[in-house]
This record gives C-alpha cells, sequence and structure tokens, in this order.
C-alpha cells in the first residue's frame, strides 16, 4: 500500500533560516515554497531524493500564527519533527483499508497539500504517536 517515504514534516519558528540551514547542512534544495491558510502554515518542500516511485522531500513548515495546528505544536514540543508523509498511489483505497483496520482517520476524505498532491492524516494516538500523512501524488 506505501509506495514510499514521501517526506517528513518539520516544525520551525523561522522558514526562511531553517530552508537556509537545510541548504547549507546538506545541500538540497527548495522544490517549492506555498502557503497554506488552510491548515495555516507556510511551507517548502525540500528535494532530497529522487527513487522508483518518485521523489522524497524534507517538508519545513511555519504557522501562520500562533493559533494553528503547527503554532501550538511548537508552544507545546518545541521545533522538531511534526509527521511522516508516505507516498500511497490510490489514496482513496488506502483511507478505506486503513479505516477498516481500525485506524481513526483524521480526514475522511483527501484533501489538497503541497505541490497539487492529494493529502489525508491518520490519527497519531492510534500509531503509537505519530501524526503520519497519506500522499498521492497529482497524475
Ligand atoms: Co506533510
Amino acid at each position: 500500500m506505501l509506495t514510499r517515504l514521501d517526506h517528513v514534516g518539520i516544525a520551525c519558528r523561522h522558514l526562511d533560516a531553517t530552508i537556509a540551514l537545510y541548504e547549507s547542512a546538506f545541500g538540497l534544495t527548495v522544490a517549492s515554497i506555498e502557503v497554506n491558510d488552510a491548515q495555516g502554515v507556510r511551507e517548502a518542500m525540500l528535494h532530497v531524493a529522487d527513487g522508483p516511485a518518485g521523489a522524497s522531500y524534507v517538508q519545513l513548515l511555519e504557522p501562520t500564527g500562533p493559533d494553528t495546528p503547527v503554532g501550538r505544536f511548537l508552544e507545546r514540543r518545541g521545533e522538531g519533527i511534526h509527521h511522516v508523509g508516505y507516498g500511497v498511489a490510490n489514496i482513496t483505497a488506502a483511507l478505506a483499508s486503513i479505516g477498516a483496520s481500525g485506524i481513526r482517520l483524521i480526514d475522511e476524505r483527501p484533501r489538497h497539500g503541497s505541490m497539487g498532491a492529494s493529502i489525508a492524516f491518520l490519527h497519531p494516538a492510534d500509531l503509537g504517536g505519530v501524526l503520519t500523512e497519506l500522499v498521492q501524488a497529482p497524475q
């Protein structure tokens, strides 16, 4: 069902400074920078590598304000890993199968994610404390 590790989502307070850190530490390049008002984040996808099932990225997330999911995460936990995103070929089928296995779905239906992808989040309490995202790349 899972085709690849699509990205690791990392919460940060200062997106531009954190992009510069990943560029200088690892030589990564920015694939996209977007503001997602629905999720209350300004985010950057930095390309890590290409694999047979598609590319993998680091996703840097800066909240647009304190009263957002990532803003509250930073307040509680500080900067660090926020979620893990796995690639799937068919997100609707994957959600049905995962939901049937008893894992709670934060998103019953896919919504719009970075770079035109369809995404959905799964409940961290049912996955060992890891907020988990499914990603279907645009066709
Ligand atoms: Co993500």
